[in-house]
């Protein structure tokens, strides 16, 4: 053996939101091996089998060094028997039955690629699997009646599989920033999701929108969404409306956890082109704000045309699908707006586990609320909330569970 494989690893915190999730970790095999459990579990809509392998899964990624030994982890949190098991046997054989078998299976995979369509959940793509449906194809050959959403999906199935890389995210980010500045002038625009966490890529884009002047923001989504829109930006979206304001069963506990902001989940058309120049633009220091280089505007019909046409000679492509989704805050809920958004997923459900279960408070995107005091906390940035939550601050690339 190498020296220092049997140092036992101190003990880390049960919570992921008590400690550094960094991107890059030292445990990838068997994090890969975990996610695989995970998401299985996660398309057969077992969410609490999947949450378990997750937390396992975060706290090897939380270590600061690679494992070789199971022995090494005694004294670890989060780890269940299954996990340990799945552990060992990765150790010690270099895979894992179960998640070779899982890997290989038919349903598996099936499931994966029909959720890999936009506007296709686990509940759906089940349905699907069972009439015999495995792939998009096997899709659109069935005939069956799609939706708006799933329609696009099936469209733009192979760019919306692509991942998004940082340059083009930043492309995008300055569409947007015109787009918002154009409209309502003095608004801002934040990138988050995985791009803040200092991702390289990610499945989407992810944009947090408002204004300092707090009632400024209303209405401010079907204005910039009409803005994409007239200047061909955009080959899909569906906006939904504030439902905070009409809710009536108090802003602390929204149904589930989806939150009540006014948002847009969207297909962009981005000019590859396009993206070139204003990435060159960025390194010049320069903003295209000011410019009058905007692409000439398109109709969805024309950019749909296109695509078809493209994807029977692919290689000369001059734009791309790109999944992005914005969201409009008020200013007063920024700051929780930025924390509930910025992810990972698993962060955000341990933070609210965390408030729940050791402070008796209830966290949202909007607000939280003190059970005990009987009253709602303000806060107006991150570090506050984690203050208030009695937590370490805990930085965006610090929050990859
Ligand atoms: P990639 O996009 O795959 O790179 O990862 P990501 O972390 O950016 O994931 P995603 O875009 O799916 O979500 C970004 C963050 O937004 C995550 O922290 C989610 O928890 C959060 N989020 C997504 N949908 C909702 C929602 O409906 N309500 C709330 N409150 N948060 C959401
Ligand atoms: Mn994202
Ligand atoms: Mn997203």
């Amino acid at each position: 053996d190498e020296p220092g494989t049997e140092l036992a690893v101190v003990s880390l915190p049960s919570y992921a939101c008590q400690r550094h999730t960094p991107l890059l970790h030292h445990n990838t095999v068997l994090i890969d091996a975990l996610s695989i459990l995970a998401e299985n579990a996660e398309l057969s809509e077992n969410e609490g089998r999947g949450v378990a392998f997750r937390r396992a899964g975060a706290l090897l990624k939380s270590l600061p060094q690679e494992i070789r030994r199971v022995e090494q982890l005694r004294g670890q949190p989060c780890l269940g028997d299954h996990s340990l098991r799945v552990i060992k046997e990765v150790l010690e054989d270099g895979v894992c039955c179960e998640v070779e078998t899982t890997k290989e299976s038919r349903q598996f995979k099936a499931m994966k690629a029909l959720t890999g369509i936009f506007g296709v959940g686990a509940k759906t793509a089940d349905r699907w699997f069972r009439e015999g449906i495995h792939t998009p194809s096997d899709l659109q050959r069935s005939g069956h009646n799609l939706n708006r959403a799933q329609r696009a999906g099936v469209q733009y199935y192979d760019d919306l599989n692509q991942p998004v890389r940082k340059a083009e995210a930043d492309a995008i980010g300055l569409i947007v920033e015109k787009a918002v500045s154009e409209v309502l002038p003095g608004a801002k625009i934040t990138l988050i999701g995985g791009f803040r966490r200092g991702k390289e890529t990610g499945h989407d884009v992810d944009f947090l929108i408002t204004h300092p002047e707090e009632g400024r923001e209303e209405g401010l989504m079907a204005k910039v969404v009409s803005w994409l829109e007239a200047q061909g930006f955009l080959l899909y979206h569906k906006t939904t409306r504030n439902s905070y304001l009409e809710s009536k069963d108090g802003p602390a506990r929204p149904p589930s956890n989806m939150d009540r902001f006014e948002r847009c989940f969207s297909i962009f058309r981005l000019s590859t082109e396009n993206e070139r120049r204003i990435t060159q633009t960025i390194s010049a220091q320069s903003t295209l704000l000011h410019s009058r280089t905007e692409p000439s505007p398109q109709t969805n019909d024309q950019a749909r045309e296109e695509s078809s046409m493209l994807s029977q000679c692919s290689g000369s492509r001059s734009w791309m699908a790109v999944r992005v989704d914005m969201v409009v805050s008020p200013y007063s809920q920024f700051a929780f707006a930025l924390l509930g958004w910025t992810g990972s997923k698993l962060f955000e459900r341990e933070l609210r586990r965390w408030a729940v279960h050791e402070r008796a408070m209830t966290l949202s995107s909007h607000t939280l609320y003190d059970s005990t005091k009987r009253q709602y906390l303000r806060a107006n940035s991150e570090e506050e909330i984690f203050a208030l939550l009695g937590l370490e601050y805990i930085p965006p690339c610090g929050r990859n569970a």
